[in-house]
């Protein structure tokens, strides 16, 4: 990982964070990219070799201005982590315009703006490594979920045709599916969930530094993890 630059969006949340303290340690130049600017300061305050830059995702002006300042101070972007995103979970009839747009908005376009910026930068150099934090509602489906799926599977979608377009310039994708990981995403979700039987964000964060890890010949294309009490076959 050493002097590798990596750029994590969500690195404040509870995937985010956990990958971002995992990470630090290891010598690489980290890029951390969230909306709230305290929250972003705090978890970087002692860190080396960290830039923060506050970034809405849902603005594509703003990533483009995230990807090129991360280019500006380290030269080039190594690695990209989607891991911001969102959740609405209702049944299909109470969800509202503003419920799908939200979900579109963040989940779907937001990550791909994210992955088509970093994917520019990466390119100059011929390599490249995208990981998508889509959870196993990007390839299942649950009740009270549909819009939230809806973006996920989409993410999935556009994951797929990027990385078959961009293999020819070395860029590679790795689509994680986990199960419930407890986190503050599920701090607003009024669905009833048992958090102390999820995985853990530590358990997250350790699956994408095994993608990060594999030899570069390697492709771990997806990486699904559930929990024991919610398995999806
Ligand atoms: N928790 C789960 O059970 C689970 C399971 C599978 C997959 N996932 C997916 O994994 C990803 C991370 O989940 P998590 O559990 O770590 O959630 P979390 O703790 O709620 O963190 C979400 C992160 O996304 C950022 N974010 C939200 N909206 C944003 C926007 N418009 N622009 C930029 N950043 C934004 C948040 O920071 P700001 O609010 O400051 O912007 C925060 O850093 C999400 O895509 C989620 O769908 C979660």
């Amino acid at each position: 990982m050493q002097d590798k630059v990596i750029v994590i969006v969500g690195a404040t949340g509870g995937i985010g964070s956990a990958l971002t303290r995992k990470l630090a340690p290891t010598g690489a130049q980290l890029v951390l990219a969230a909306r709230d600017s305290s929250r972003l300061d705090s978890l970087a305050s002692g860190l080396d070799s960290v830039l923060t830059i506050p970034t809405d995702i849902t603005d594509q002006q703003q990533v483009q201005a995230l990807m090129s300042k991360a280019v500006a101070q380290f030269g080039k972007i190594d690695v990209l982590v989607n891991a911001a995103g969102a959740g609405i979970l209702k049944q299909y009839n109470q969800l509202e315009p503003k419920d799908l747009d939200a979900m579109i908005d963040v989940n779907l376009k937001g990550s791909f703006y994210t992955c088509q910026a970093a994917a520019e930068a990466m390119k100059e150099h011929k390599s490249g490594h995208i990981c998508n934090v889509v959870g196993i509602l990007g390839k299942h489906s649950m009740a009270m979920a549909a819009a939230y799926c809806a973006s996920k599977f989409g993410v999935v979608g556009f994951s797929k045709c990027m990385a078959d377009e961009l293999k020819r310039f070395g860029i590679k994708f790795t689509l994680f599916y986990f199960g419930g990981v407890d986190s503050p995403f599920w701090d607003k979700v009024t669905l009833k969930v048992d958090r102390k039987k999820m995985l853990s964000a530590e358990t997250a964060a350790d699956a994408i530094m095994f993608a990060l890890a594999a030899d570069p010949q390697a492709v771990p294309m997806e990486i699904n993890i559930q929990p024991e009490s919610h398995l999806f076959f």
